[in-house]
């Protein structure tokens, strides 16, 4: 486990950015395993910047998003969907076609899930995974549980999870209840992990992943068996 410090969250971004742009560089067909939430915004950011300055080339890009709330569509700008148009696909010159998140709008649960692992499979895998970590340790959507789920799920979001995302809605009482979810074991299987965080307010929950026994109470601890994760933070989420 590799972990970079840096100064704060605009450092942080550039660090994040500077490593998916040398995933790209080196395997301009690659697969990133992409991830919403506030913290990787600023590293989107900086993949734009770069792209606009012709530094980057998104056109041979396949992406695979973490997860999205079960029963939204893909334009309702809460949608996991709608955040990565909005925040890196409408302005790089990544084929939109070749973005793939899970389809919140499928009602068949099991449906939904199989076809996602599918399109996992068929890409051969994740070459780099970006991570984000919810509070309770939670990594996509992969909640506190009493074993690691392996494939894409459908989850019943924990109410700390639903607090924690409410600022994005109008009300608590509309964010959904449930998402789906790649699962621990595809996450794991990425050949590479970059994990962001940012923040006074993560820095417990980063001791206990990083540095805390590994169980499925913090999935994000899971981590730590992983051959090639690098954690890239600012100094107040890394100062435990
Ligand atoms: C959501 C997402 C996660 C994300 C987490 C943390 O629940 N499903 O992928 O890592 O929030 O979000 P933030 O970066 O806003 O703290």
């Amino acid at each position: 486990m590799k972990v970079y410090c840096a100064k704060d969250y605009e450092q942080a971004s550039k660090v994040a950015a500077a490593i998916i742009s040398a995933q790209v560089l080196m395997k301009p067909d690659c697969v990133l395993g992409l991830a919403t939430g506030s913290t990787p915004i600023g590293t989107y950011e900086q993949l734009i910047k770069r792209y606009k300055e012709g530094e980057l080339d998104f056109s041979q890009v396949h992406s695979i998003n973490l997860d999205e709330y079960r029963g939204l569509r893909p334009d309702n700008d809460q949608s996991y969907r709608y955040f990565m148009n909005t925040h890196l696909f409408d302005f790089v010159n990544i084929d939109k076609k070749n973005t793939f998140v899970p389809d919140g709008l499928e009602e068949d649960k099991e449906k939904a899930c199989r076809d996602y692992d599918e399109i996992i499979r068929a890409h051969g895998g994740v070459d780099l995974q970006v991570l984000g970590l919810g509070h309770n340790g939670h990594i996509g959507f992969n909640e506190p549980d009493s074993c690691f789920a392996k494939g894409t799920h459908c989850v019943t979001l924990a109410e700390s999870t639903v607090a924690a995302n409410a600022r994005f809605f109008a009300s608590a009482d509309e964010v959904p209840k449930e998402a789906y979810t790649m699962g621990i074991q595809s996450i794991m299987q990425a050949k590479k992990i970059l994990v962001i965080v940012s923040g006074e307010s993560k820095k417990e929950i980063v001791k206990k992943a990083f540095y805390g026994p590994i169980t499925p109470q913090v999935p994000a601890s899971v981590l730590q068996l992983h051959p090639d994760v690098t954690i890239v933070g600012d100094e107040a989420a890394l100062s435990e």
